[in-house]
């Protein structure tokens, strides 16, 4: 990371003066970038027992293995991950947890450390903004979660955005930028980072944001990204974007350029409204690469 102050970012961001067309990321196509696969994440959040859980995906197992080209990414809760990872051994499912404290080990009475983590699954969450608004996350632990997850190899996927009355008050770019700048202070390679932009005010409120705010948005993020990394950094880079997702607004966001998929929600728990989500999406990005 360059050693800039967040609190000496000058908004909008630009990148003029580095040689680019400046105020954006090309993150279509240029040399040293991957394709970027989409990822639809499921995440459960505090929702089913463990036989719950093994239901569920044993309902989307054979229908998100006929789907190609994008990554499904289920989070269920700590209790059941070993069961789902059974479950989906040999499929194209790929496991993730919804947090991890950042020690990892000791007396730290009911918390589950990177290692454990690492143990089960190739995906964390981590910043999510309930776990901000309900248990305290700041920028600090958020941070040092991040830290504790890349150093055990585990993908984090990083959550940011703004509140309602950020929003209402023109500071989103403000608000993203600075969740950013901490999330990742001190942090030198991002491993497999993934961001996931999930506007609060839209999270479990059937209010989605707009593809086109997304994409805007996720540009931006993108942007800080080359800023604070590089380009090519900021290019391979998947953001999602994560709020009231379901099956009848999924293809409002993915013919976005910037959007790489979505973190999905209460419609996560259904299993044909997950398929159809992830199978939309494949559609959609298979279309647009072609
Ligand atoms: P939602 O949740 O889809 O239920 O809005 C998204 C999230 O919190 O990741």
């Amino acid at each position: 990371m360059k050693g800039r102050s967040p609190f000496k970012t000058n908004f909008p961001l630009s990148l003029k003066g580095e040689g680019d067309k400046g105020g954006e990321v090309d993150r279509q196509s240029s040399w040293g970038v991957k394709m970027r696969v989409p990822m639809i994440a499921g995440n459960w959040k505090m929702n089913t027992t463990i036989s719950e859980a093994v239901e569920l995906v044993s309902k989307m197992r054979r229908g998100l293995d006929e789907i190609g080209d994008v990554e499904k990414v289920v989070c269920p809760p700590f209790v059941s991950l070993s069961a789902v990872k059974e479950l989906i051994k040999g499929s194209s499912i790929r496991l993730g947890a919804q947090n991890l404290y950042f020690e990892e080990k000791g007396a730290y009475t009911g918390e589950i450390s990177p290692l454990m983590v690492a143990d089960l699954c190739e995906f964390v969450i981590i910043g999510h903004s309930e776990r901000r608004q309900y248990f305290n996350e700041t920028g600090e632990t958020v941070n040092r979660k991040l830290r504790a997850a890349l150093k055990v190899g585990l993908k984090p996927i990083l959550c940011i955005g703004e509140r309602l009355e950020e929003k209402e008050t023109g500071r989103t770019e403000e608000v993203v930028t600075q969740q950013l700048w901490s999330s990742l202070a001190g942090i030198d390679s991002l491993g497999d980072l993934i961001i996931a932009y999930e506007p609060v005010w839209a999270i479990g409120t059937g209010k989605a944001a707009t593809g086109k705010q997304v994409n805007e948005t996720v540009g931006l993020i993108s942007l800080s990204i080359a800023q604070l990394y590089d380009k090519v950094v900021a290019q391979n880079m998947r953001i999602l974007y994560g709020g009231s997702v379901t099956a009848d607004n999924i293809a409002e966001f993915m013919p976005q350029p910037e959007i790489d998929g979505a973190l999905v929600g209460g419609a996560s728990l259904k299993a044909d409204e997950f398929l159809s989500i992830v199978r939309q999406t494949s559609e959609i990005k298979g279309r647009l690469s072609r």
